[in-house]
């Protein structure tokens, strides 16, 4: 669908035009209970995710209109504790030269209590081209807030003629960040020869920005680079961002598009860096476009889009008027072995209701609703198989792990991870999800899932693992 610009005046009379749209939506029971999804329409990546005096906002890539007009928004929700989401109206517009075809993904920081959002401005050119190399411009704008929800006039930084020379015109997704004293902008990017990367800009102010380098491994990984995070805990530096146009391998690379990390060794001084091994942030079938952020407990939180896009999976719920939702919010540590792990924010705990538990040794067979969290701790495991929600499965056989939901994944069919050692899965079952943290979150299968809404059961057999095994219903 061609995206068309719109601005505010416009969205509010095409809301209200659709109002019984949008409360359809609200009464649908597929809807999720705890996960952050679309009002109506379409919904992707999470965008300039920070917290302002206590409130976390979400910012988010909004096609409210979806599938009717293809107008995209900055979206808004806030929260104080990831567990009550207030609706905001949309926060950015498509409403200058420089982002009529939408304002792309982008993230925030904050300067001196003032809030600086950087995204990418979109611009289609109508012709024959082939948006690849020419036909399009992805600008770099800034837009300022005091408060998270009122916002300045926006300010141009970039546009292609700024990037390097061997450019494509696909270079997007900025995130800001200190270091050393001074500013730093990474964006992602695809060079006219098709490599991906992550490039890297210097400011001394937040305006004016110049090309200092750019990451990449020695050898190609993919033709384009979406969404890059840059983040350090304690002393260690990593770069997380979607490669697309990397081939199978095996059980590696399974989706159509892939997301992951790599540790990265750079002091940003000199031009000298290393990047360490690609690792997937995930393993499931639905997982994309993350964004992290720092609390102002000093927390590293992540939320993921639950979608990747182009995977060509068939979308129930756009018959009731909405798609795609977020990723539960995610703590990211970094482990004894220097990797990079995710555990569900602490906060998701009071959504616990009724507590259950048990051995893993005498099975377990248990009635349940769509959402549980489900807790397994084993001491000693051969191998096994669960049963999650009747038909999804599973199993562990010869030190792989294996998700299999080809019973009620729409298209979705089988994941698999190869784990020496299982010692602990942690799962979160919402009305269409499953995401199952393998081994303390050092990796996370995040999959849509669309069984029956009812009368679904947990299965283990008996003797096959030994442990405990703990359940909640949410
Ligand atoms: C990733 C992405 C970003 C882009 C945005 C547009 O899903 O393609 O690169 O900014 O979505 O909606």
């Amino acid at each position: 669908m061609v995206k068309s610009p719109m601005k505010k005046d416009a969205y509010l009379k095409n809301f209200q035009d659709r109002r019984e749209w949008y409360e359809r939506v609200q009464r649908d029971p597929a809807r999720f209970k705890y996960h952050i999804q679309p009002p109506m329409g379409w919904l992707n990546d999470p965008n300039g995710l920070c917290q302002k005096d206590g409130v976390y906002h979400i910012y988010f890539q909004y096609c409210p209109f979806y599938p009717e007009l293809g107008s995209i928004f900055w979206g808004h929700m806030t929260t104080r504790d990831f567990i009550h989401f207030e609706e905001q109206e949309p926060a950015v517009y498509s409403d200058t030269p420089w982002d009529c075809n939408g304002p792309y993904s982008g993230s925030a920081f904050e300067k001196d209590g003032t809030l600086c959002f950087f995204y990418t401005g979109n611009v289609r050119y109508e012709g024959d081209y082939n948006y690849v190399t020419d036909g399009r411009e992805q600008n770099t704008i800034l837009i300022t807030s005091e408060d998270g929800y009122h916002f300045s006039e926006k300010q141009l930084l970039m546009t292609n003629d700024d990037y390097p020379a061997d450019m494509s015109r696909h270079v997007r997704d900025p995130q800001v960040f200190r270091e050393n004293g001074r500013y730093f902008m990474i964006q992602g990017a695809r060079s006219a020869e098709d490599e991906g990367s992550v490039l890297l800009f210097e400011s001394g102010d937040l305006i004016h920005w110049s090309y200092k380098l750019r990451f990449q491994p020695e050898k190609p990984f993919g033709y384009m680079w979406e969404c890059p995070n840059y983040l350090k805990i304690g002393e260690q530096r990593f770069l997380i961002t979607c490669p697309q146009g990397v081939p199978r391998d095996g059980i590696e690379f399974a989706n159509v598009y892939q997301c992951g990390w790599f540790p990265l060794d750079y002091d940003f001084e000199g031009e000298e860096y290393k990047l360490g091994d690609f690792h997937s942030l995930d393993r499931g079938f639905d997982f994309y476009a993350p964004q992290v952020f720092r609390d102002e407990s000093g927390r590293w939180i992540l939320l993921g889009w639950m979608a990747v896009p182009d995977s060509g999976y068939e979308e129930p719920t756009l018959a009731n008027g909405w798609i795609h939702a977020m990723t539960i919010p995610r703590e990211l540590y970094v482990n004894e072995f220097g990797l990079l792990c995710q555990k569900p924010l602490k906060e998701l705990e009071s959504l616990r209701k009724e507590k259950v538990c048990g051995r893993l040794e005498e099975g377990l067979d248990r009635e349940t609703p769509t959402c549980f969290e489900l807790n397994l701790l084993m001491e000693e495991t051969e191998e096994f198989e669960i049963k999650l929600r009747e038909s999804v499965k599973l199993t562990y056989r010869c030190g792989v792990l294996q998700l299999d939901v080809t019973e009620c994944g729409m298209g979705r069919t089988v994941r698999s991870l190869k784990v020496l050692k299982l010692h602990g899965l942690r799962i979160f079952s919402d009305t269409l999800s499953l995401e199952i943290f393998v081994n303390d979150g050092e990796d996370v299968f995040t999959s849509r899932v669309y069984d029956s809404m009812e009368n679904l059961r947990i299965w283990t057999a008996a003797g096959e693992i030994r442990g405990i095994w703990e359940y909640y219903s949410l």
